[in-house]
This record gives structure tokens, sequence and C-alpha cells, in this order.
């Protein structure tokens, strides 16, 4: 069996191709990786939901997504920072759901709470049919989930992406969103352009943690503002949408009163 710090950016192919590289890699072991979370991955490692982590594909105040190797294929690893950062943007809602669900008070607890409670959110999405990384597996901070990807690279955001159909994307999104409605009863919460990667032509929800179950008195709002999110997207791509349309095809209102205008 590797050492831990081996299965972490393990210097394969490309032995000694710059030195600032592996400075950048030292700079990411010491954030991400602390003892705790190597001995985590080194599990995951054990248990074999993959081999190696091999180059980071986002990296963020609240933890950091890597890309690694099973085989010949690819999956994507989420470690989630200690922290109270992880926290602190946060809606309260979420936070609270949280508290009911665990008896763990401290930061670090939350954080493994957290990370289970995405991998149970993905799995229920990708029972119900929803377009999600599929989930794997999980220990205390570190979620291992399908490798989205787009012509062999990670897929980018849909807000970074280049869209050749805006109207096959819309129906694509209110079939996903309207599966998740109707199918999972969740409401995502926080669902934007940026939370929504393109892989070849088709969208994926990602970063389902703070998901809620449409009889969750906030579920309407968070809908209707997740879609407005989409809506001002499609306007600036020259495809008018209408919040209130987007809502009824997503079998969104029937899920509580709709905010007043
Ligand atoms: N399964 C995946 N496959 C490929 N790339 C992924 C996957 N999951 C996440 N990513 C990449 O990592 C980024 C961050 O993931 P995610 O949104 O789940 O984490 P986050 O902690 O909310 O980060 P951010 O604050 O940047 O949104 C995504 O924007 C995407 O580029
Ligand atoms: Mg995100």
């Amino acid at each position: 069996m590797p050492r831990p710090e081996d299965v972490v950016f393990p210097r394969r192919r490309e032995r000694s191709e710059d030195r600032s590289k592996e400075g950048e890699q030292r700079k990411l072991l010491d954030e991400f990786f602390d003892h705790a979370t190597l001995l985590a991955v080194s599990r995951l490692v054990n248990q074999g939901l993959f081999e190696s982590i091999d180059f980071p594909i986002s990296t963020g105040k609240e933890g950091g997504v890597f890309r690694a190797t099973k085989g010949e294929e690819f999956r994507a690893v989420k470690v989630y920072r200690i922290g109270n950062t992880t926290f602190r943007h946060l809606p309260a809602y979420a936070l609270e759901q949280l508290r009911q669900q665990t008896s763990v008070r401290n930061y670090g607890g939350l954080v493994i709470a957290w990370t289970r409670r995405e991998h149970t959110m993905l799995g229920r999405l990708t029972d119900a049919g929803v377009r999600v990384p599929r989930p794997y597996g999980h220990l205390r901070n570190v979620l291992v989930m399908g490798f989205i990807e787009d012509a062999g690279a990670p897929a980018p955001r849909l807000k970074d992406a280049v869209v050749d159909d805006p109207r096959a994307l819309f129906d694509d999104l209110v079939e996903q969103i309207g599966r998740m409605v109707r199918e999972a009863h969740l409401v995502h919460g926080d669902l934007s352009p940026y939370n929504t990667l393109y892989s070849n032509g088709r969208v994926v929800l990602i970063d389902v943690a703070q998901s809620i179950p449409t009889d969750h008195p906030q579920a309407g709002p968070l809908l209707e503002r997740d879609l407005e999110n989409y809506a001002k997207f499609f306007g600036r791509l020259g495809v008018p949408v209408e919040t209130s349309d987007f809502l009824h095809a997503v079998g969104g209102d029937s899920i509580g009163p709709p905010t007043e205008a």
C-alpha cells in the first residue's frame, strides 16, 4: 500500500517538469491535506474508491475539488476545509437543518456532517434520475463522486461555457430541475450558472449539500430565486425566459405560496 502522502499528486509521467509546479502542489498539500485528511484519503484508497489524486480542478475558501484516477476512469474528490470558513456563506436555513440532524456543535463535526449531507443528496438525486455526479463514498471531510468531463477535460461551469443551442439547454434544465422537484422532492437553493456544469452539451447540477425538501417553508421562494438566476442568464443568451413559466414547467407552482409581488 502506498503511503498516504504518495497518493496525493504522485509524481508519475511529468517527473521533473518544473519546480514551480512542485511548489504549488506542496502548498495545496499543506492547505487541504492535513494529517487527518490524508488518513481519510488513504482509507478511501484502501476501500478501492480511487488510486491517486491527480491535480486540483478548483480551490476555494470552503474546499477544493480534485481529479482522481480509478483504473481507466476518473473521479472527482471534494475536500472540505475543517474550519468555520465553510459555513460563513451558508444560509441560515441550511445550517439550522444541519444542526437538527446532528448532535455535534463544533465546526469540525459540522463539516463532516455537511460532507455526508452532500453525499446523501447526490444519492437521492441520482436515484431520482437527476443528472448530478454519482456519489461513490465519503469519509470525514472527503467526498468521492463521478468526474464530470467535457471532451476529456473537467467540464466548464455553465457561466463560462459556449452554448450552441440555448433552447435545447433550457429544455434540459427544465427536465433536470423538474425531476429534482417532482421525483426527488428537493429544491437546490443555490442553483445558478455557477453551480451547473456543461458537459458535452448537457447540464449537470452540482454543489447540492444545501438542498431542502419541497415541503420546507423556504422551498418556494428559494426555487424561484434559483430559476431567476437562470432566467437572467438566458436573457443574455438572447432567449427570454419568464420565471413564472419556468416555475410552472418544473412543477414548482405547487410547492408553497409564491412570493407575492
Ligand atoms: N464532479 C465534478 N466533476 C468535475 N468538476 C467538478 C465536480 N464537482 C465540482 N467540480 C468543479 O469544482 C468547482 C467547485 O465545486 P463546488 O461548487 O461543488 O464546490 P464549492 O465549495 O461550492 O466551490 P465554489 O465556492 O467555487 O462553488 C466547480 O465549479 C467545478 O468546476
Ligand atoms: Mg459551488
